[in-house]
């Protein structure tokens, strides 16, 4: 059995490490951390690349270290980015969109949530978007329970019979279900209870992460009900309007620095609309060139005075319409409904 130098061995771990390196640049670090002179180094490396000659490049040729000779001056590539495109959910221009948000089933408000569709179907929308916070998932909370209030099952029949409930009511209208934090409580979950799934091989993984994190829309019956989700945080585009769930707008989500709109504008320095507050409120500045910047934030449609927050949380009921023109423009209708069903704009 031949002994490997200690350079040998750190020779063959460079070539396998940096397989794009050149080999100039490789002899010069082997030299200075093993004191040899450069040309050594690099003799080493080409003999382990399979670059000195047609033995020694057939001696190689399939094993990790071989690299095919380089050009002088050749420079490596820039490494690969794993990074996915994130793009915005766009709904286009020319429509009418009513937007409700931060239902919390089974925690909904009957009263706010009648009192909205009844007034949505008269408005004759084109869509309708649920801007998260559909679900409560009371159960899949990190937060400390109540164990008498725990129903999974309850949970996910509410909101399927809501799905078909909005289908019946809007029967032609494009659905669309955006996630809020609540309804990412799902797959926190599942990431945070199923660490026997890393042992996996990867392809297995991303399968069974994607069936376990998909099963939520598939219980709701989100297909079978024509629901188009909205998931990864993806703002929804009405026209030139940015539509968002209030914990997207930055690190710590939704602040209410004097009301939530303008919490949003300091977040995000620039015109969009946000759920996730349940405080219907409105913020607009104009810059030197007068050029407007307006956001809005739109009240909930649950109970408003849940048992973790019974008193001072000063939510209100609320929801909006937006009007979108063939070229992008918007008008945003942001109203508040009152204790027996009043639609206050
Ligand atoms: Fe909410
Ligand atoms: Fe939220």
């Amino acid at each position: 059995m031949t002994v490997k130098s200690p350079a040998r061995i750190e020779a063959e771990r460079l070539c396998k490490r940096f397989p794009a390196v050149p080999t100039m640049t490789l002899a010069k670090k082997l030299a200075k951390s093993h004191k040899k002179t450069i040309e050594t180094a690099r003799s080493l490396l080409r003999i382990i690349r399979g670059n000195t000659g047609d033995k020694a490049r057939r001696q190689t040729t399939g094993k990790d270290s071989y690299r095919p000779p380089q050009p002088a001056g050749f420079t490596p590539e820039m490494p690969k980015s794993l990074a996915e495109p994130w793009l915005p959910f766009d709904l286009g221009n020319g429509h009418r969109t009513v937007i409700l948000s931060d239902i919390h089933l089974p925690y909904h408000s009957p009263i706010a949530l009648q009192a909205t569709v009844k007034y949505f179907k008269k408005l004759k929308p084109d869509n309708v978007l649920i801007n998260g916070d559909l679900m409560d998932w009371y159960g899949l909370s990190r937060y400390q329970k109540d164990p008498s209030k725990v129903d999974f099952n309850a949970e996910i029949d509410s909101g399927s019979e809501f799905l078909a409930w909005m289908r019946s009511v809007f029967p032609n209208c494009r659905i669309i279900y955006k996630f809020g934090n609540h309804d990412e409580r799902w797959k926190i979950w599942v990431f945070n209870n199923a660490p026997l799934l890393e042992k996996l091989p990867k392809k297995m993984r991303i399968i069974a992460y994607e069936c376990l994190v998909g099963l939520m829309e598939h219980v709701l019956e989100c297909k079978n009900h024509g629901i188009e989700t909205v998931k990864d945080q993806r703002p929804v585009m009405l026209g030139h309007l940015p539509v968002l769930h209030g914990h997207e707008s930055g690190k710590a989500g939704l602040t209410s620095s004097v009301n939530a709109a303008r919490g949003l504008f300091l977040k995000t320095l620039s015109t969009m609309l946000a759920s996730h507050g349940h405080r219907t409120s409105q913020h607009s500045e104009t810059d030197w060139r007068h050029k407007q910047t307006s956001t809005w934030s739109t009240g909930c449609l649950c109970e408003l005075n849940p048992p973790y927050w019974r008193m001072g949380n000063r939510w209100n009921w609320g929801a909006a319409f937006v009007d979108v023109d063939s070229v992008g423009g918007f008008n945003v209708e942001n109203f508040r409904i009152g204790p027996n069903g009043e639609i206050w704009k």
